[in-house]
């Protein structure tokens, strides 16, 4: 079964307005397709809070601060209709870039204080692009409850603050990270490794994994714990890291000092593949 295809903003406006007067919670997770088993969790969580639920699949331009990354984007919207249908979503809108940007973009939404750092400092303009567009679909769907993974933890926490600051009328829905057997956090962008890469890419799993063990273990020193899961990763010449960081899970500060929960953020390169991760950590009592 695939799911019904929906094109325009009038379309999906229409479906999601009469699903509501019908009493129905609608349910929206935006995606940019390429669907996994990560994308599923959003899906299915959304299914058993909502009547109706609406995936969104937009590859979005300008959250993308490198034109090769953008054009080589997997796009497989046939495939991603079918595993919508399957999880019986109710529709998948996929606008064309006319429909969602006819003019230029002159209008941001930004968040300035939770995208400057960690990968805002490497992929400049991309959490601005990325609360544009979110803050689009939630004018256009108007769904009761939004879910993001938390496999995104910045994004995460800027649309959280975009909605609270901007008094928008829905409720954003957080879903743990799917991970693989080995650890490695599922990602559009896993398809593009190299078998050898592929072999090294649990260690970043395992570095948040030996950070939460010294965190978990007393350690409250934020350099201590930094040092610790880059030990992980030093002797692994197939993962250049760009970023590893421990920061109030609040306002992604780094946190020089452990005394409550943290998140432990990576980002590294895999040959030309770039991969994110995150773990929420807690001091043992
Ligand atoms: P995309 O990378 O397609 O991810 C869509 C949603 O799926 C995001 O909320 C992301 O956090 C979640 N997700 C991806 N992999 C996951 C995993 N392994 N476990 C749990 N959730 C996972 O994120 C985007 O698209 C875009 O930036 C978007 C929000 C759609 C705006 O364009």
């Amino acid at each position: 079964m695939t799911a019904a295809l929906l094109s325009t903003i009038a379309e999906v406006r229409q479906a999601a307005a009469k699903a509501r007067r019908g009493g129905a919670a609608v349910g929206l997770v935006p995606t940019m397709g390429a669907l996994h088993a990560g994308h599923g969790a959003l899906i299915e969580k959304a299914r058993g809070e909502c009547g109706f639920t609406v995936v969104s699949v937009f590859v979005n331009p300008i959250q993308f601060d490198r034109g090769d990354d953008y054009e080589r984007y997997p796009r497989t919207l046939a495939a991603d209709r079918e595993f919508c249908g399957g999880l019986g979503v109710d529709a998948v809108f996929a606008p064309g870039m006319e429909e969602m940007y006819p003019r230029p973009q002159l209008t941001f939404v930004e968040v300035p204080a939770l995208s400057a750092g960690l990968c805002g400092a490497f992929r400049p303009g991309h959490f601005r692009g990325v609360a544009t567009v979110v803050a689009k679909l939630l004018h256009i769907v108007q769904p009761d409850r939004a879910y993001f993974g938390e496999k995104d933890a910045q994004q995460l926490a800027v649309i959280e603050r975009m909605v609270s600051d901007l008094n928008l009328p829905v409720t954003i829905v957080p879903v743990p990270t799917v991970r693989e057997a080995d650890g490695l956090a599922l990602s559009s962008r896993n398809r593009r490794l190299s078998a050898q890469e592929r072999e090294a890419a649990p260690l970043l799993y395992r570095a948040l994994l030996a950070a939460a063990e010294a965190i978990q273990g007393g350690c409250s020193s934020g350099e201590a714990v930094k040092r610790n899961a880059l030990a992980v990763l030093d002797g692994e010449p197939r993962i250049r890291v760009e970023y590893l960081e421990v920061v109030d899970p609040g306002t992604l500060e780094p946190a020089a000092a452990i005394t409550g929960p943290v998140r432990v953020l990576v980002a590294a390169w895999l040959g030309e593949t770039r991969l994110i991760d995150n773990l929420l950590c807690a001091p043992g009592h």
